[in-house]
């Protein structure tokens, strides 16, 4: 599906890249390297409308469509991966999460602080014997007066520790599988949550990744997301909204790689000339700018599918699988491209490298991905 962007559209993207390679980009590597967490930036994101992006005005956010924020999406993790990734889960499955299934006094309690960045948002799904498997998670949630106490501990939680509020999803009914699971919004400082494990990242770094640990947390009855069962479909369709956003990660980052190993063979010479004009190099450049068009067009048509109110989950995969593969190719062989340099810490494309890996992991491996997209084929499920 090919469309045209609105002027509109083309002015975030413009003014977010601005604002990315100046305030973003130039930290990043040292970022990478002391895993500080992106506070600041966070913070002027908020003000400039990035950390609602699709969330209604009258809740404090920007109203926009899913097309333009993965423009802008893409142009945060063009700069820095960590901070794409602190932002995508934030937008796509925390604020979505609430817009879509918040009742009013959660929309107006939380949504506000959460678009202006006063807060950010987690999503605590994952658990250390139940990843690509969440029916299979053991934390429970059971309701004692107007409270539900909840025992469990989570696993790989994006934002862990720099949240101030995370969805928490526990099992409220064992004995009615994912029916059974229950979505929770919890604050930051509420008793028996306490961080645990920080893990220590191959990429990522300066996103912070823990283990949360709830022992007889009580969460107030009234923070119950949806109704008691729903809290696999509450995130299940937020990981729709957040495979797109990992296919716009994706693009972000590969667009970044492949723009840092054309600038290095342009100037860079051998056998005197210019290394960019070896044929053998010019293909490797040709087929990486086809590949991230190709997942460009994905990220787009799986988002305009979602403005439209259509069906996307099958489209989202889609796009995250083939986005995240892309992106891990495209890393790789940029480094080749930077020669032995690419594999030092003179040039991004090392740390872009690392960064990319746990695409093809988080938010639904490949693997998943593949078993939602055939079991759509084979069920049938495009159609309606
Ligand atoms: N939207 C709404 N509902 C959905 C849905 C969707 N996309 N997908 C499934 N459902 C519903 C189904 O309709 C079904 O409901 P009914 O019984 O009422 O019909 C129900 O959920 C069960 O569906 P399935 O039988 O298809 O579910 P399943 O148990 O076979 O699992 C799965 C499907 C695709 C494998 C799923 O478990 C999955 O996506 N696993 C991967 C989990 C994942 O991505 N984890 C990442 C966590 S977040 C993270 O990475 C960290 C971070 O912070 C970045």
């Amino acid at each position: 599906m090919f469309f045209k962007l609105t002027d509109e559209q083309v002015m975030i993207q413009s003014m977010v890249r601005e604002f990315a390679r100046k305030e973003i980009a130039t930290t990043a590597a040292e970022r990478d390297l002391t895993k500080e967490f992106p506070a600041e930036n966070l913070k002027k994101m908020g003000e400039l409308g990035l950390m609602g992006m699709m969330v209604p005005v009258e809740y404090g956010g920007e109203g926009i469509n899913t097309v333009s924020y993965v423009l802008a999406l893409s142009e945060i993790a063009s700069s820095c991966a960590s901070t794409a990734v602190v932002m995508s889960v934030h937008n796509s499955i925390v604020c979505e999460s609430i817009n879509n299934f918040g009742n009013e006094e959660q929309k107006k309690k939380y949504l506000p602080p959460l678009t202006d960045a006063k807060i950010i948002g987690a999503f605590a799904l994952t658990e250390p014997h139940a990843g690509s498997d969440p029916v299979a998670q053991s934390t429970t949630a059971v309701l004692d007066g107007d409270h539900y106490v909840l025992n469990g501990d989570k696993r790989f939680i994006t934002s862990g520790k720099n949240g101030g509020l995370v969805i928490v999803t526990a099992k409220t009914d064992e004995k009615k599988g994912h029916k059974g699971i229950s979505a929770f919004l919890v604050e930051k400082g509420t008793p028996g949550m306490t961080v645990g494990n920080i893990e220590d990242k191959l990429g990522l770094r300066a996103s912070d990744t823990t283990d949360l640990i709830f022992k007889n947390c009580r969460v107030p009855a009234e923070n119950m997301l949806g109704k008691e069962g729903d809290g696999f479909k509450i995130a299940m369709k937020g990981l729709d909204g957040g495979r797109i956003g990992i296919s716009a990660q994706s693009v972000g980052l590969a667009q970044a790689a492949l723009d840092s190993a054309v600038k290095y063979v342009s100037q860079r010479e051998q056998f005197g000339q210019k290394v960019s004009k070896f044929q053998g190099i010019r293909w490797m450049i040709a087929e990486m700018a086809t590949e991230i068009e190709a997942a460009r067009q994905l990220m787009f048509s799986a988002s305009a599918m979602k403005d439209r109110g259509e069906k996307y989950t099958m489209q989202a995969s889609m796009a995250k699988l083939f986005a995240s593969e892309m992106v891990n190719r495209v890393t790789g062989k940029c480094i080749q491209l930077h020669g032995g340099y690419g594999f030092t810490k003179d040039y991004p494309i090392e740390r872009m490298y690392r960064d990319a890996r746990v695409f093809t992991i988080y938010e639904g491996t490949s693997e998943i991905q593949r078993i939602v997209i055939s079991n759509h084929i084979l069920k049938d499920k495009r159609r309606p």
